[in-house]
């Protein structure tokens, strides 16, 4: 057997969200929701990945193709109900054929959901040759789900959601994850007589699994790790499993070696790698494509986005994008790289330092109050504080380029398209507009007047 098809329910709107957004693309470590579910769904390979939407459905299945691979878009009509999302999605698929095998059906808000997780849903509903398994856990606190129903000898009898349950429904501590996996003809045959006949007049895909029991038995599998399938319907709950998620990354990267002193602050993304000994201090976010090499001290009070941070270097209190940051180099406090930079070995970027596609050469420093943009510097060339590079005409970016054992003077202006050859000494104050060539000494006339006795206009 194999998997057919796999719906993802994506048209609901979420409400409770309270947000102009649909709430599958609300995001949980930087990814949608609808990106993570389909990540995990894609591991199981079903031959047909459908999407189902409806509340900004445009918006929804923009989405969903942009995260790549092969996605069939199913747009759910009028009728509300994730029993009709289904009913949407079986009669678009059953027109390109026969379905056979099995269909993999989930909820796009439950962020974590990973492919363990659903594998082993799948082994357990072929082993247990049922025609239908839902995938249920144990809540302390199980308000707002749905309460699997069990019959005396502990088989499945059918699934209560909260605003139709009694009281005697409501103390059942297992609830539906809203993942299950039916044989396709069972599945056709038990959604075909839904109705709307519940407190939320809509068309619940939990009555099919009541229906499926004239055609198969039905079961139930209960997920080994309770957060991998928490649904998120607000923002309280979003922070809390966003939190304890983290929580979970930051403890995996402890017991691979990384100094974390305080998780409740330190944001680290899926796709980052961290090195053994890696230091992260409180405070930090790190995101995207980062990767941090042994011995590096990150923070505290630190993001960095797609960076790339090499052994030994020590970035603190400042923003990092789309840059390198070489062997012990020193970063921060209060430095912003905007993305392009390349910084080599032993280099400083220190105080208000802001940089964007500089090269940096080994050794080089720009301690202070600097901007350098579109530029490279030179191998040990030192830069003076609040030295500044204009790279922009109001036309075109220019460069500047600075060579290797430089010493530039405080204030300096550095008009670009200019080029400053090596060994040169550059006196304070000076604007820089012509080349200049090497092991030369330039500075800018800049006149002092002195006016003797001079008091302000309110004093005369
Ligand atoms: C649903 C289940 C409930 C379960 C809970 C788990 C039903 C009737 N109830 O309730 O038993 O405990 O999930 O989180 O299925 N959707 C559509 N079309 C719709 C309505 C919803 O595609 O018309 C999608 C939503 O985008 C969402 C998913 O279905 O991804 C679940 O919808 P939601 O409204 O969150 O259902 P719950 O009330 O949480
Ligand atoms: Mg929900």
């Amino acid at each position: 057997m194999a998997l057919s098809a796999a719906i993802i329910l994506a048209a609901g709107e979420g409400v409770r969200m309270r947000s102009s957004k649909p709430k599958v693309l609300h995001e949980l470590a930087d990814k949608t929701f609808l990106e993570r579910v389909m990540t995990s769904v894609r591991r199981l390979e079903p031959a047909t990945l459908a999407v189902v939407v409806r509340y900004q459905a445009r918006r929804v299945a923009d989405a969903a193709r942009s995260y790549g691979g092969q996605v069939t878009i199913v747009e759910q009509d009028d009728i509300a109900g994730t029993g009709r999302a289904v009913q949407c999605a079986m009669t678009q698929l059953a027109a390109k054929g026969p379905m056979r095998g099995e269909v993999l059906i989930t909820a796009a808000d439950m962020p974590l959901l990973d492919a363990d997780t659903l594998n082993e849903l799948l082994d357990f509903h072929r082993t247990s040759g049922d025609g239908a398994t839902v995938l249920t856990t144990m809540l302390d606190d199980p308000t707002g789900y749905g309460r699997i129903i069990r019959d005396a000898g502990g088989g499945v009898l059918k699934i209560v959601e909260q605003k139709d349950a009694n009281s005697g429904e409501l103390s059942v501590h297992e609830v539906n994850t809203s993942v299950y996996v039916f044989d396709a003809g069972i599945l056709s045959n038990a959604i075909a007589t839904l109705d709307a006949n519940n407190a939320q007049g809509e068309f619940y895909l939990t009555d099919a699994l009541e229906s499926a029991k004239r055609y198969g038995s039905v079961g139930a599998f209960a997920a080994p790790d309770p957060l991998s399938v928490e649904g998120v319907n607000d923002r309280v709950q979003l922070a809390a499993l966003g939190k304890q998620h983290n929580r979970r990354v930051c403890e995996y990267w402890m017991r691979e070696g990384v100094t974390i002193p305080d998780a409740e602050t330190t944001w680290i993304g899926d796709e980052v790698q961290l090195s053994s000994d890696v230091t992260v201090l409180p405070g930090c976010f790190l995101q995207g494509h980062t990767t941090v090499a042994a011995d590096a001290v990150v923070g505290p009070y630190t993001t960095l986005i797609d960076a790339t941070i090499d052994e030994g270097a020590h970035v603190e209190r400042c923003r990092i994008q789309e840059s390198h940051i070489g062997k012990d180099a020193q970063i921060g406090p209060w430095t912003y790289l905007r993305p392009g930079n390349d910084l080599a070995e032993g280099t400083k970027a220190g105080a208000y330092v802001e940089m964007k596609k500089a090269h940096i050469g080994k050794g080089t420093k720009v301690p202070h109050l600097s901007y350098i943009g579109d530029a490279q510097l030179g191998e040990h060339t030192n830069i003076g504080g609040g030295t500044i590079t204009a790279n922009y005409d109001g036309v075109h970016k220019n460069r500047t380029q600075i060579g290797s054992g430089v010493h530039v003077g405080a204030g300096n202006l550095f008009v670009a398209p200019v080029e400053v050859g090596d060994e040169v000494t550059t006196g304070a104050g000076s604007v820089v507009r012509h080349d200049v060539p090497d092991g030369a000494m330039v500075y800018s006339e800049n006149t002092q007047h002195i006016v003797k006795g001079w008091k302000p206009a309110w004093e005369r």
